[in-house]
């Protein structure tokens, strides 16, 4: 013990969780105790730096088990809740939603109960200080047409499987807060990027495809939009949320930067093309590609895709001061290099292919850094 204050998180080692765990770390203000179940989408090497850090405290086990969940709010007495644990992938939702739903819904219900009890039991000041932070998603707003943004007013209308299970954990939390006084506050905040990203999402997905001459597959025409923000900067937006935002309160939160899709993908080919060029590449070379761009293919859109995302995040900023800092083209380079550089994380979630091709592909690069 440190006599820092504890915080549960939970999903800490997936995307957002890992780089929420390092900033709440690096503030030295706080001990993390990290619930994860270690699913497909968690990398246990995103945080193996902080194993032996007694501000550190790592369980792996499920927010569905309710005596689990129960006896580390026993045991730790955290000040707060950072629940971040959850399946987040719409394709596989589309394919098979139960997981959704145990783990977005009835884990969060089991989490919010334990939390109640525990909460339940503190005295008035540790009552009043307790949050119970929920970070949502804008995908529980549906999709908007070419104008207006989503806002904290914004009718809940979700599309897919993911965005209905998370919008159903949003309705849970709110009602905890109503019913039984519970200090909750919700995040909904617009598509991220950044390093630790598990592949399967769309920018790591076209970097990683791009690096190994695979297709660039693109929904549709390509012309779906989304409003992109640095994953450090949304961690900011939930930490100040979770210190400043007042409990019952919901807080939207966005980068102000739509991006059409296939606009993306040709950014990403842009970046890369100038820092791993493909006729300095190997493999990209025998195939004869001059541009990264040239890997682009349309695919079958998939169903229920929303048109439209964007975020009008004056809430946050005005109360709470919140603000982007990383300007999109600027954080899509540090996530290319962030990728380029960490080959045996991207080992460990994708079975070995990876690095062992880029060990073989970039000799070049270790020689021209080298130099
Ligand atoms: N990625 C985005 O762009 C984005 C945007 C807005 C909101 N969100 C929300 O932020 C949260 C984190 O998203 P992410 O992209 O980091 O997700 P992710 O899929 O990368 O990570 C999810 C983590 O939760 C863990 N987990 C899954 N089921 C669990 C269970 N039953 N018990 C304990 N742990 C479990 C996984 O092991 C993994 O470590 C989610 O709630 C998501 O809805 C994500």
């Amino acid at each position: 013990m440190t006599g820092k204050q504890t915080i549960l998180l939970t999903g800490g080692n997936g995307f957002i969780g890992a780089n929420l765990a390092r900033l709440l770390m690096k503030s030295q203000q706080y001990r993390v105790v990290n619930l994860d179940a270690l699913t497909y989408a968690a990398n246990p090497l995103s945080l193996a730096d902080l194993e032996g850090n007694p501000d550190y405290v790592f369980v792996k086990g499920s927010i569905t088990d309710r005596e689990l969940v129960a006896s580390l709010f026993k045991q730790y007495q955290p000040m707060g809740v950072l629940h971040l644990a959850a399946e987040s992938h719409v394709d596989r939702s589309i394919v098979n939603a139960e997981d959704f739903l145990q783990t977005n819904v009835i884990g969060t219900f089991t989490l919010l109960e334990a939390a109640r009890v525990y909460w339940n039991g503190l005295n008035d000041d540790a009552k009043e200080s307790f949050r119970f932070l929920h970070v949502s998603t804008d995908e529980v707003f549906g999709s908007l047409g070419a104008d207006g943004y989503f806002t904290e007013e914004t009718p809940y209308a979700p599309n897919s499987p993911y965005s209905a299970s998370k919008a159903s954990s949003d309705h849970f939390v709110r009602a905890f807060h109503h019913t039984y006084g519970l200090p909750t506050v919700i995040t909904n905040c617009s598509n991220n990027y950044g390093p630790y990203q598990f592949p399967e999402k769309m920018i790591p997905l076209m970097i990683l495809n791009a690096l190994s001459g695979k297709q660039l597959p693109v929904y549709g025409d390509g012309s779906n939009v989304r409003d992109w923000l640095y994953v450090e900067d949304h961690c900011k937006a939930i930490r100040l949320a979770f210190e400043k935002g007042v409990p019952g309160e919901v807080y939207v939160v966005g980068g102000s930067n739509e991006q059409k899709n296939l606009d993306l993908v040709n950014q990403i080919c842009a970046i890369l093309d100038e820092v791993a060029p493909p006729e300095e590449v190997n493999q990209l070379r025998e195939q004869g590609l001059k541009s990264y761009k040239e890997l682009i293919r349309f695919v079958t859109d998939r169903p229920g895709h929303d048109r439209r995302y964007a975020i009008d995040a004056g809430k946050i900023q005005r109360q709470l001061g919140w603000q982007a800092e990383v300007r999109f083209e600027a954080g899509l380079r540090q996530t290319i290099e962030w990728y380029l550089q960490n080959p045996e994380w991207v080992d460990q979630v994708s079975g070995g292919a990876y690095g062992e091709w880029i060990k073989k592909n970039y000799a070049w690069r270790a020689e021209k850094e080298s130099k």
